[in-house]
């Protein structure tokens, strides 16, 4: 992505399209946190809430930032203030920018766990660990790394610097391919797990718990969780979206690409959660133990799952967390790219120099979340390490709020007939989806998102 608003190239194919938006959506949003939140919130009535707020939420609002990103055609702090004078709704953008910043600086954390199974996966080493026979050595061992004062956060500066590198000469050109094949890679290796899953000891509780719902354990808490959860995952009030949008074409259909996005990533976070709640269950953990359901119960199933052939549980690892490095660099570079964007034009500088602004800040409040797993674990506030902090207020504040700001803006400040023409491809397309989506918009997204966001807080 370039800064230059007068010379954006477009993407050259539909598919590469869905699939490059997509590639930036799905990430440790859908194979990490995901399975952890629905773990915590009770398994299946969570999954319900969770396609609710995607379905009447965050399709829409995805709608609503590809239409300010196609009109507006540059980066998001600008667009924002291109299309209005309103002090706040100017705002919109650089809040957006700042809470991709936030979320980067801890989600290069989870990006080193992720770099650190592939390397162990390499090495063999959980064919070793499995040797003894007991799941949680499993345990044991990420709690051992995460805690660990040097390797994560050595690591967490590698994946940091492995996106300063791409960033630093441009993405653009290269998402796109690298999306087209990448995608598809990581959903067929998704699709061989989720089968595999399906004979494991835990398939029938791990299932059940997934597609079972108890609703006694919803409360307006879960709800707002639910919500965060579907703007992290489909990267909404981020700047994300609306920056790729200004590299949509004239003909891009916006409520069908936003509709095809989200049934994607929707179902990579399904499918992750079919991959690892029979694993959880079958090597007995608790389907609440937190931050570590991938990286505990994954490798104990690989190894339980290709017991007969190790060879193929070692391939099988392998390609399992080099997709999940690969999603996690394609989510961090898009992280990345937005604050360099906005620092290259806003302040005019040289991307060079802006790339290096935002690697040297994540690195240095990325440090500090990776060390609070550990050696810095008793700097609390309100009872959350700094990790879990950031990682609350990114999905239950941040996001909501952008989320309301962005619905109201859309819905109540943005020209009418800008909304019509992006919606109908200036009168192209028959506008059939769009009267529901500027109704949800206009009324039901400020109104409902506001309500959960207070009552999950607790304020009202
Ligand atoms: N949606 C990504 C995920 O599920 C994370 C993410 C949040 C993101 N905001 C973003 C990715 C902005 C790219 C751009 O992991």
């Amino acid at each position: 992505m370039t800064p230059d608003s007068h010379n954006r190239g477009n993407f050259t194919s539909k598919i590469g399209l869905v699939l490059a938006t997509a590639g930036s959506a799905i990430g440790l949003g859908n194979i990490w946190r995901f399975p952890v939140l629905t773990g915590q919130n009770g398994g299946a009535a969570f999954l319900i809430l969770y396609i609710v707020c995607v379905l009447l939420l965050g399709i829409p609002l995805m709608v609503g930032e590809f239409m300010v990103g196609r009109h507006a055609q540059s980066n998001t702090a600008h667009a924002y203030s291109k299309l209005t004078n309103h002090k706040i709704f100017k705002n919109i953008g650089r809040f957006g920018v700042f809470t991709g910043w936030f979320i980067l600086c801890y989600y290069i954390v989870v990006s080193s766990w992720a770099l650190d199974y592939f390397i162990d996966a390499i090495l063999g080493r959980f064919s070793k660990l499995s040797q003894t026979g007991d799941p949680q050595v499993y345990a044991d061992y990420f709690q051992q790394f995460v805690s660990n004062p040097y390797i994560p956060t050595l690591y967490a500066i590698i994946f940091i610097l492995m996106s300063h590198f791409v960033i630093i000469r441009g993405v653009k050109k290269g998402i796109e391919k690298f999306a087209k094949l990448m995608m598809p890679m990581l959903f067929i290796i998704m699709l061989v797990l989720v089968i595999f899953s399906f004979f494991t000891d835990g398939a029938k509780e791990g299932l059940s718990f997934l597609f079972k719902p108890d609703f006694s354990k919803i409360d307006f808490s879960t709800i707002l969780i639910a919500m965060g959860q579907a703007f992290y995952s489909l990267s909404i009030a981020m700047g994300c979206l609306c920056t790729f949008a200004s590299y949509f074409n004239k003909e891009t259909d916006l409520v069908n690409t936003a509709f095809k996005v989200g049934a994607i990533d929707t179902l990579v976070a399904i499918m992750s959660g079919i991959i690892i709640f029979p694993a959880v269950f079958s090597a007995h953990f608790g389907v609440d133990s937190g931050a570590s359901l991938v990286f505990i119960a994954l490798p104990n199933v690989f190894q339980q799952a290709f017991a007969n052939m190790p060879i193929l549980g070692y391939a099988v690892s392998v390609l399992f967390y080099f997709l999940l490095v690969l999603a996690t660099l394609t989510s961090v570079i898009s992280l990345h790219e937005v604050p360099t964007a906005f620092l290259a034009e806003h302040f005019k500088i040289s991307r060079k120099r802006s790339t290096t602004i935002v690697t040297i800040t994540v690195c240095i409040i990325g440090s500090l979340c990776s060390l609070s797993m550990g050696s810095l674990s008793g700097l609390t506030i309100c009872d959350k390490n700094l990790f879990d902090l950031f990682d609350y207020i990114s999905g239950q504040v941040f996001l909501p709020i952008g989320g309301i700001l962005i619905a109201i803006f859309v819905g109540w400040s943005m020209d009418k007939t800008i909304i019509s023409n992006q919606l109908t491809n200036y009168g192209t397309i028959p506008g059939k989806g769009s009267t529901p989506i500027v109704f949800l918009l206009k009324y039901f997204i400020p109104v409902v998102t506001t309500l959960i966001f207070l009552s999950g807080l607790g304020i009202i």
